[in-house]
């Protein structure tokens, strides 16, 4: 049923704990693709050389790191392994992949990075909700 599997991961507990549940639904439903996205925030323009380069190389770092954590929790799975780091607003960025990619499922967490305690979902997660086209699987 779920033969394309999308996870979106920020580095949060959260995020580990949905890139568990999709390692999991990959292999139950022996899924013939796992794509992992990590949105990162775009860069000021006015920030200027030479540190623009150093803030796009600094970026796209930490989106790696958080992208092999992503992976190490994930494990073996039957299908593909995919992953993608685009630069933008998270929720239109996972929206994007859904769409382009016809993922049948979007894996993300309840939560993030984000520090407003008290909210059940993250803004995310809402607008992910909101606006993916097809099924979301939003782990607490
Ligand atoms: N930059 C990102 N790239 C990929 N996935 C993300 C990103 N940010 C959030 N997500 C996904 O969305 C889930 C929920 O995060 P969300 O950003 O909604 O919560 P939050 O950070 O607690 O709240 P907010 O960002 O509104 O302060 C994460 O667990 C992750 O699955
Ligand atoms: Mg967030």
């Amino acid at each position: 049923m779920f033969e394309k599997i999308l996870l979106a991961v920020d580095g949060s507990e959260h995020g580990l704990r949905a890139a568990q549940v999709a390692g999991e639904l990959a292999r139950d439903m022996k899924s013939t693709e796992l794509r992992v996205v990590v949105a990162y925030d775009p860069i000021p323009p006015y920030i200027g050389d030479p540190y623009m380069q150093y803030a796009i190389e600094a970026r796209l770092k930490d989106a790696q790191t958080i992208l092999q954590s992503a992976l190490a929790t994930v494990g073996e799975v039957p299908g593909e392994l995919q992953s993608e780091l685009l630069e933008g607003s998270p929720a239109e960025a996972i929206v994007n992949v859904a769409a382009t990619r016809q993922s049948d499922v979007i894996v993300i967490g309840s939560r993030g990075l984000g520090r407003l305690a008290g909210a059940l979902l993250g803004s995310t997660s809402q607008k992910v909700i909101s606006h993916a086209p097809c099924p979301v699987l939003v782990v607490r």
